[in-house]
């Protein structure tokens, strides 16, 4: 049976700004590969050829990065949302694409260990109306929340509940059948404005048709916020398959995980993993730690970086810290300089920051 996949790619990102304000959430990169990129390698991979992107606002630069799909083998379909009216919206403007079809929709900012090849698999073959993937969380109160019975079975689910009854959230991956159709046409929206894919998978409950639950095991990331960009980045990195494709000059040293991309050059320097050096980024008389990314043509002179995203042609020069914890846009500079008035105890700062951008400085070393 054919299969579709759908995949969500419409949001803008609010919460990782000042990234998004020049780039699509789904495009930024996670441990060097845009997250929406390893979505669409997870669906194929499961054996699914024709895939729907929904897209918003940033279309052109979605449409622009992805193609038409043949880099990986599939056909991308781009459907335009008319508005950003929340995820069961999204489906109900994706109806032409869909038909009939099965098929499994996946958020463009989900990341997840491991992929969905059994799970539509399983779905592809059951009777079930629909498949949804539910992961244990310490906090549930951000998600979809799934109620389950005695008997395992689906009771309730509510979307972004103050007081959560389970711990089980709702992953961003979904499976139908042609009923989430009529389901959608007939919610009305959230208390948030939007028509919530929670409340349409609830309407199928409530109108007899089979959900079935399936529990993740593997670890799962919903990219929402810069922290949550760099715990997915550790969680992609710690099985990132090492290579060396760069030079490694005779005074460095790679150790653990690593993998260093073609044109890259490490000199002087050490390596720690898990870490990503990307293509052309030059790395001198510096130290990269673990759970660090340095994008295409980064360089990193004489500093340190550790547990960090660098993205595309930033350069970190004489930085007399470690840099940590920290995602880097493209393009950006961190460096030292010498200033025309130093100050009385010589601690200052020069920022030339970007909107909604933010600066953390370790307070205990800028005590007195
Ligand atoms: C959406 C869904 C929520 C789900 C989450 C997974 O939330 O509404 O039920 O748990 O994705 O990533 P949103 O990211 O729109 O806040």
């Amino acid at each position: 049976m054919t299969m579709k996949g759908l995949i969500l790619a419409g949001g803008k990102g609010t919460r990782l700004y000042p990234l998004t304000y020049t780039r699509a959430k789904q495009l930024i990169p996670v441990a060097n590969e845009p997250v929406l990129f390893r979505v669409i390698r997870a669906i194929r991979d499961a054996g699914i050829r024709e895939i729907g992107v929904v897209v918003g606002d940033t279309a052109d630069e979605i449409k622009a990065a992805a193609g038409d799909g043949s880099r990986w083998g599939v056909e991308l379909t781009y459907i335009r949302q008319s508005a950003p009216l929340g995820l069961a919206h999204a489906v109900r403007e994706s109806l032409t694409f869909l038909g009939d079809d099965r098929f499994v929709m996946f958020l463009g900012d989900n990341v997840l260990q491991g992929g969905i090849a059994p799970l539509i698999q399983a779905f592809a073959s059951s009777e079930w109306n629909s498949q949804i993937v539910l992961k244990e969380v310490a906090d549930a109160r951000q998600f979809g929340v799934a109620e389950l019975g005695d008997d395992g079975r689906i009771e309730r689910l509510v979307e972004k509940p103050a007081e959560p009854r389970s711990n089980l959230a709702l992953v961003g991956i979904y499976m139908f059948d042609h009923s989430i159709a009529e389901a959608v046409r007939s919610i009305v929206p959230s208390t948030r404005g939007e028509l919530e894919i929670t409340d349409a998978i609830q309407w199928l409950i409530d109108h007899g048709k089979s959900v079935h639950p399936y529990l993740h095991q593997g670890w799962w990331i919903d990219t929402g916020k810069p922290m949550d960009l760099l715990t997915a980045n550790d969680c992609v990195l710690s099985e990132i398959e090492p290579a060396v494709l760069g030079c490694v000059d005779g005074e460095s040293r790679i150790e653990g995980l690593v993998r260093i991309d073609r044109g890259a050059e490490i000199i002087n320097s050490v390596v720690t993993g898990p870490a990503i050096i990307g293509e052309r980024a030059r790395i001198l008389n510096s130290r990269i730690g673990p759970g660090t990314s340095i994008y295409h043509d980064v360089q990193v002179i004489n500093s340190e970086v550790e547990h960090a995203i660098v993205l595309e042609r930033s350069e970190i020069l004489d930085v007399p810290a470690c840099i940590r914890d920290s995602i880097i846009g493209r393009s950006a500079l961190v460096t030292t300089r010498d200033e025309h008035a130093p100050m009385e105890n010589g601690r200052s700062l020069s920022l030339e920051l970007g909107d909604y951008s933010r600066v953390f400085l370790n307070r205990a070393a800028f005590q007195k």
